[in-house]
């Protein structure tokens, strides 16, 4: 393996941060590092994929993760077939399964799955030959997202993330974006503070190892990192905030609540943004303090290593 890091990566699947043992995210960063270098990226000995298939099949609406995983694909040499889930037999009523048989008898060598109900990649990469990445999963897990956020932390603040106290805040329930964060986070060694209502902090979230907080004042206190939320109003069946206007006032990350964390905090949002709703414009354009288009960057680094790392296992066990 050319990324070798001494540690065999022998994992065939990207479903959740769980899978994953300490060195298998450390392969994963430090290819997601080489692959940062957009010159590197493009260069003729990066198409290691050269020959394979992709096929991008996407349940839920994308923009930033079906383009990159495109592009990832593109950049590797693999051929990327996107499955355009509201023209494809789905919508004529063909189950899950039997549309995964279909796509099994094309071979692709990976199926990059988002998908409304969660498990629903893990049940696919038991009927597949292929490699399934979780693309997203309901409310469960968004693996790469994490990946692709734990690599934009390491490109500004270094490899070592203990001591750094990071503060995940909004519509923490329906967020599988938390959800593998909080994973991730936890096992690289940071502090994880959670801020929302109490209707949008889940009631099992005492298991997860992190601190809760209901206001922005105190949850904020000696962040180094503040990742703000969508409020997923698609996922709720009821109201879990007044209104957006009054949830903005409460929750919503401006100069003054951010100014209640460490002074040289750094935002991060995993898009897409409700401006005004979870996130002021004024901060989440300003290049001192966003980060948010380098996470757009680091997401088509991290997906060409995950791509890279799954084939090369493939190969290696086949
Ligand atoms: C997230 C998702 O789909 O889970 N978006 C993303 O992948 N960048 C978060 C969201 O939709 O709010």
């Amino acid at each position: 393996m050319a990324f070798s890091n001494g540690y065999p990566f022998t994992q065939r699947h990207c479903l959740s941060i769980s899978q994953f043992s300490r060195p298998d995210i450390e392969t994963l960063l430090t290819l997601g590092e080489h692959y940062l270098d957009l010159s590197v990226q493009k260069s003729g000995e990066s198409k290691v994929l050269t020959g394979k298939t992709l096929i991008n099949l996407f349940f839920e609406n994308s923009t930033r993760t079906e383009k990159s995983f495109e592009v990832a694909g593109r950049r590797l040499g693999a051929d990327v077939i996107g499955m355009a889930v509201a023209h494809s037999s789905v919508k004529k009523g063909e189950t899950l399964l039997d549309t995964a048989a279909t796509l099994n008898a094309m071979n692709p060598d990976m199926l990059v799955v988002r998908h409304g109900t969660s498990g629903a990649p893990a049940l696919l990469s038991q009927k597949v030959s292929g490699s399934v990445i979780n693309a997203g999963d309901g409310m469960h897990e968004h693996p790469t997202q994490a990946l692709l956020d734990a690599l934009t932390l390491r490109r500004v603040i270094g490899g070592d993330f203990g001591g750094l106290r990071i503060a995940i805040c909004g519509d923490i329930l329906h967020s599988r974006v938390a959800r593998s964060n909080i994973q991730l986070l936890n096992m690289l060694g940071a502090e994880v503070h959670l801020i929302g209502p109490p209707t949008l902090i889940p009631a099992n979230v005492d298991r997860w190892g992190t601190n809760v907080f209901h206001d922005m004042e105190t949850g904020l206190q000696g962040c180094d990192v503040v990742m703000m939320l969508r409020l997923q109003l698609e996922r709720m069946s009821g109201a879990f905030v007044p209104s957006k206007r009054e949830y903005y006032h409460y929750y919503g990350l401006d100069r003054t609540k951010l100014a209640y964390a460490s002074s040289d905090a750094l935002v991060m949002h995993p898009g897409p943004m409700n401006r005004g709703v979870e996130i002021s414009s004024d901060i989440a354009d300003d290049p001192g303090i966003s980060l948010i288009t380098q996470q757009v960057e680091s997401g088509i680094a991290i997906r060409m290593a995950i791509l890279h790392a799954l084939s090369d296992a493939r190969d290696m066990q086949s």
